[in-house]
């Protein structure tokens, strides 16, 4: 952290009455001298950045190929609409796949591919420029031009990128909806896109099945006008049903057609996708993307959170396509990077729980990005899988998507990082696009549960209700101060929507508001505390649910907890605690005395304000496909209420289980 960013900080001006056990973090990590020596970052970006945050992204700008230079960095005088290197004109994937290619680093392998049940192949980048020719040629030849809407159903295949850069290539906007989805949640989305073209497969592999995938696009769009075609990759030969007029085979419309294709140069400002996130209520928003901003900080927020080095380096961001992390972290900042990735097609225990410990040690990974959820796991499964494989060639560890937990972030820098790689814990969004809050590798010094500060370039702060800033120790809302290039242009086809959601709270200070709850610790480094409906108010104390999830966490029992506030006569919210237990330690730890010694740690970790008023075992937390905890369902059991809609689940029976075993035990 520069010194020159404590000192901007307003030193305990409305410092809260706020839980401190993240406060005191001791387990510091500073970079070696080694790493940094030899890192993209420098401490002088900050610097930089500050000095004039135009010109610095202006600078970051000019590694794409531009075929029209911008006349204007930044025009913000429609906000909250921005706009981007106003009067440029580039492909978004000419710049991720040709000029490589052009460059002479056809031969370099953009993709290595590993299917689920043990198939792979290399692509090269010089191949992934014939491919994303041939598929735009054949999007193009079924009518697709720029600003028409393609959707794209697929599983973790080789077409996804194709499609989604044949698309980019085309100037036609994707909205990739991830496999896991329902046919309903696929058809709304289509039909609010009005997509005129989907894509998907036969089948998908999953935990060592091929099931269909096909079936629930016929569901879906027995009720889209909008789509004339529907484009099939063949995957698992799982028989289908076909509509004549209106399926074709992916081998039959694209392996012909000619393996070269002139780009155009679109608008800085022309739509590159869509892609639908759920709030906490209503129907999904599309969040609206566009091409210039959000390429140039994709691909710079690559570049310098993971240190990559394309000559050398062998990346690989375990996220699914169908995810905003998908997007920017497999197609886009790689790609633009000219990086070699690795890209696994399936569950990380088919056919064994050593499978991704086994692709690192077969692919030489040096660059690893994850989820919290699954370094859970892993912890669940135990020490001993990985300790199995040689993982000497990791050198960046990344994580994303929830807070991390201290304990697992441990972990994951003992187990998986042998206690050398640094990581960077990154805090974005869809919205954000592209990563906003996170250690700089070789030149921050990590902190375990902490994203820390704002990148070079980048604005955040916390603020109290009122929007002024807090001071060191002081807890509130994350704010957005400065537009950035990365940001969301709106939400598809509902401006109204997009003012209300992001830009009202604060609509005064002229802030986005990010939904998430934030600390400043003793440093003035930033941890992030969860959604604020997934904070608690028990007593008028503000908990958060990591927080003391982290707490059980840090109990040698606990594999994984979930935590929700349940309405309470007194306390207006009490804390109720689902947990997993580690393998082998049931027997001990289920009966009364167990669940004593869980709550009195709570209390020891964070004070008695915070000891769960309840706690359960649980056999497994209901998650959805994209490993989000989802605690309105846990809340509807607290509160003993009927269970909501559980159709979002990966496993929907898990409810059932949960909720028997709360009966008995309340
Ligand atoms: C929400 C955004 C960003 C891609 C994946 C999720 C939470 C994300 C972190 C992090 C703490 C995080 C926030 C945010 N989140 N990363 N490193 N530390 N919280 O994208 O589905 O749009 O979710 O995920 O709550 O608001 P998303």
């Amino acid at each position: 952290m520069s010194s020159k960013r404590v000192e901007r900080l307003e030193v305990g001006k409305h410092s809260q009455n706020t839980l401190d056990n993240l406060l005191h973090e001791e387990r510091i990590h500073a970079p070696s001298g080694e790493f940094a020596a030899q890192a993209n970052a420098t401490s002088e970006l900050y610097a930089q950045a500050d000095a004039d945050r135009e010109a610095f992204w202006a600078d970051q700008a000019r590694h794409l190929h531009w075929d029209t230079e911008w006349e204007q960095v930044l025009d913000w005088s429609g906000a909250p609409f921005a706009k981007w290197f106003v009067g440029g004109k580039l492909n978004v994937a000419y710049n991720c796949v040709d000029r490589h290619v052009e460059a002479g680093n056809g031969d370099r392998v953009a993709i290595h591919w590993e299917g689920e049940p043990g198939d792979s192949r290399a692509i090269t980048y010089a191949e992934l420029a014939r491919e994303v020719s041939r598929t735009a040629n054949a999007l193009a030849s079924l009518g697709v031009g720029a600003g028409d809407r393609v959707a794209i159903y697929l599983p973790m295949l080789p077409e996804a990128v194709y499609s989604m850069l044949a698309c980019a290539r085309l100037g036609a906007l994707h909205s990739v909806v991830f496999g896991g989805f329902s046919s309903e949640a696929l058809r709304t989305r289509i039909n609010d896109a009005q997509a005129k073209v989907v894509i998907t497969a036969d089948g998908q592999y999953r935990r060592g099945k091929a099931m269909p995938l096909k079936t629930n696009v016929d569901e879906a769009v027995a009720a889209t006008p909008s789509v004339e075609h529907v484009l099939v990759v063949q995957r698992t030969k799982t028989d289908v049903e076909w509509n004549d007029g209106r399926d074709q085979w992916w081998h039959d419309v694209v392996e012909g057609r000619p393996a070269s294709h002139t780009p155009e140069f679109f608008d800085s400002e022309h739509p590159l996708f869509i892609l639908y996130t759920s709030g906490t209520t209503g129907r999904p928003k599309g969040i609206l993307h566009t091409s210039g901003g959000y390429l140039t900080q994709a691909a710079y927020t690559h570049r310098t959170v993971f240190d990559l080095k394309p000559e050398t380096d062998v990346y690989w961001c375990t996220a699914d396509i169908g995810w905003v992390t998908g997007h920017t972290y497999i197609v886009y900042g790689p790609l633009a990077n000219g990086a070699t990735q690795v890209i696994y097609e399936g569950t990380p225990n088919t056919p064994h729980e050593g499978r991704h410990w086994d692709i690192v040690q077969k692919y030489g990974v040096t660059l690893y990005y994850t989820a919290p959820t699954t370094i859970r796991t892993f912890m669940k499964w135990g020490a001993e899988i990985p300790a199995r494989y040689d993982l000497s060639t990791l050198r960046v560890l990344g994580s994303v998507g929830e807070p991390i937990n201290p304990e697992a972030w441990m972990w994951y820098r003992e187990h998986i990082g042998g206690n050398r790689a640094p990581i960077v814990d990154t805090w974005w969004q869809t919205e954000t696009g592209a990563i906003m809050i996170s250690p700089l590798p070789g030149v921050t010094a990590t902190k375990p549960g902490s994203a820390q500060v704002p990148l070079p370039g980048i604005a955040a702060k916390v603020v109290d209700e009122s929007g002024e800033q807090v001071g060191h120790g002081g807890g509130g809302l994350l704010v957005l101060d400065q537009p950035w290039p990365a940001m969301l242009r709106g939400i598809w086809g509902d401006d109204d929507r997009y003012r209300e959601t992001y830009w009202s709270k604060f609509a005064d200070k002229g802030y986005y508001f990010a939904g998430d709850g934030a600390k400043y610790d003793d440093d003035g480094d930033i941890w992030l505390l969860g959604r604020v409906d997934d904070v608690m108010n028990v007593s008028g104390h503000r908990i958060s649910t990591t927080e003391v999830e982290s707490a059980l966490v840090s109990h040698p029992t606990v594999a994984e907890a979930a935590v929700v506030g349940a309405s309470d006569p007194t306390t207006g919210q009490g804390i109720v605690a689902f947990v997993i237990l580690r393998g082998g330690a049931d027997d001990q730890a289920s009966g009364e005395a167990a669940i004593k010694a869980l709550r009195d740690h709570v209390a020891h970790e964070i004070g008695p304000i915070a000891k769960p008023r309840q706690i359960m075992v649980v056999p497994e937390l209901p998650k959805t496909r994209s490993g989000k905890i989802m605690r309105r369902l846990l809340r509807d059991v607290a509160e003993n209420r009927e269970i909501g809609d559980v159709s979002t689940l990966a496993d929907s029976s898990v409810m059932n289980l949960i909720s028997a075993g709360f009966a008995t035990s309340s």
